[in-house]
């Protein structure tokens, strides 16, 4: 791949994953340079995320030193072995995992401790986050930003697993300045996580989530919305495609009004384009006799040209808003979602050939655990997929330990809205037993 500038092209690295570069991307054509990977890394930031990169990077034999403004999530962090305190250890690299608000400053106040290391972030958007470090003056050859498309709807430390990244993409988005040594570090760091690196530039990242994660998520929270003044009656007609569409109406209001005011610039070429599309649509649809739904009374932006921050302040209280109507609609579905909320997940990893999937449920059947539903991720860069399992509350637990024991590398939420998760670690079924199922 040295020297290439196609606009999209893909390699295998050197531990079989499938690399992706979308766009030309700055010092990319020096991905090649032999750099070691770091050994040791600081993790700001030990919530859900940042205490998960350091579990996986500690399984690696990396050294990690965690810090974060609040001091009891540095702990819970450290009790489940994702690194030590940090006091001014001076390190290789630095993963800033923290709001995309707060990097460019948290990255200036480390400069005078850490005067070599690289950093990278993580945050959802990636132009802002960039924007913020040149303003400050930031040294953005040091810098690459990060974007693992993996993660969970909760939060903090103890939900924390070694295993979320592995096989996902986890976008890098280089500066123009990056050096290429910054650049292969991160590199280095994503796939000790399990990751599979995309170097994409920022901007081309920003629009691709816009259209691929930020519109599906508005549009599922105003699909969930509608469903607030329904009648129960009604509703019981829920079927599979709304439940589906409406799936991810339950993420937390409060993160995606920052991530939507963060990347409002792009998202507004997608919301456009959809809403055309439904548009044309309506235009030929004839008055109806009796409406179930009322339209929704949205309350107009003022007239008058706004400064940018008053502009962002109403953006993030519609989105607020919105999000929130979408959280209500979706607790107003009957029966199997609201059974669903006390089910317990066991989320395996299986290999991406013939009989896997067969003989997973097989070794839950042999366990004595009925599964209720099923869920089927692939990762199509990686020769794995990741089934979700979902049994009966209290049948999680013993079904993830004796998926373990049989090989399987998995790991449990006990009630899908429950209060904390388990990772059961095993030795990945990858290339283990042969499968009995064909
Ligand atoms: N949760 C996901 O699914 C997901 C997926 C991809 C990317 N991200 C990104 O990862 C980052 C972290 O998200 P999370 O889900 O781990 O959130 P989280 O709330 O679980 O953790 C964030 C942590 O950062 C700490 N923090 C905030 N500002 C800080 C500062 N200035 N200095 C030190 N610590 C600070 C908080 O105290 C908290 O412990 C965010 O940028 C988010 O957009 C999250």
């Amino acid at each position: 791949m040295t020297g290439t500038t196609a606009s999209q092209a893909s390699r295998a690295s050197t531990d079989g994953q499938e690399e992706a570069r979308v766009g030309s991307s700055p010092a990319a054509s020096e991905l090649l340079l032999p750099v070691a990977p770091p050994s040791s890394v600081l993790v700001v930031g030990t919530g859900l995320m940042g205490t998960s990169v350091g579990l996986a990077l500690r399984a690696r034999g990396v050294q990690v030193w965690l810090s974060d403004i609040d001091q009891g999530r540095v702990e819970t962090a450290m009790d489940i072995g994702a690194g030590e305190q940090w006091v001014s250890e001076v390190v290789d690299h630095v993963v800033l995992a923290i709001p995309g608000a707060a990097v460019a400053h948290e990255m200036l106040r480390l400069l005078p401790a850490q005067p070599t290391a690289s950093f990278s972030d993580i945050a959802a958007v990636k132009s802002s986050v960039q924007r913020d470090i040149e303003t400050l003056g930031g040294p953005l050859d040091r810098f690459v930003g990060g974007h693992p498309m993996a993660g969970r709807e909760l939060e903090g430390p103890e939900h924390a697993d070694a295993e979320l990244f592995v096989g996902r993409p986890w976008a890098l988005c280089a500066t123009s300045s990056t050096t290429p040594t910054s650049l292969a570090a991160t590199r280095a760091v994503v796939q000790l996580c399990g990751a599979v690196p995309v170097f994409i530039n920022a901007e081309r990242h920003d629009a691709s989530v816009a259209l691929l994660s930020h519109l599906p998520q508005l549009t599922a929270s105003a699909l969930s919305a509608l469903a607030v003044p329904v009648a129960d009656a009604e509703l019981r007609l829920a079927g599979q495609g709304w439940r589906d569409m409406t799936r991810i109406a339950d993420s937390p209001a409060d993160l995606w009004a920052g991530i939507v005011v963060s990347n409002a610039a792009a998202l507004r070429a997608p919301l456009t384009a959809l809403i055309a599309r439904l548009h044309a649509v309506l235009q030929e649809l004839p008055p109806s006799a009796r409406e179930l739904l009322e339209p929704p009374v949205v309350t107009p932006l003022a007239s008058s040209p706004l400064d940018l921050e008053t502009q962002q302040g109403l953006l993030r209280e519609h989105v607020l808003a919105l999000v929130a109507a979408g959280n209500s609609g979706r607790r107003r579905l009957p029966d199997k979602d609201a059974a669903a909320g006390r089910w317990d997940r066991v989320l395996a990893v299986v290999a991406d050939r013939p009989g896997e999937l067969a003989r997973l449920l097989l070794a839950a059947g042999a366990a004595g655990v009925n599964v209720e539903d099923l869920h089927v991720e692939h990762q199509a860069s990686h020769r794995t997929g990741e089934v979700t399992l979902y049994v009966q509350e209290g049948a999680g637990v013993p079904l993830g330990l004796a998926l373990q024991a049989q090989g399987w590398r998995c790991r449990v939420e006990p009630g899908a809205r429950g209060p904390r998760s388990l990772a059961v670690d095993g030795p990945v079924a990858l290339g283990g037993a042969e499968s009995s199922a064909g």
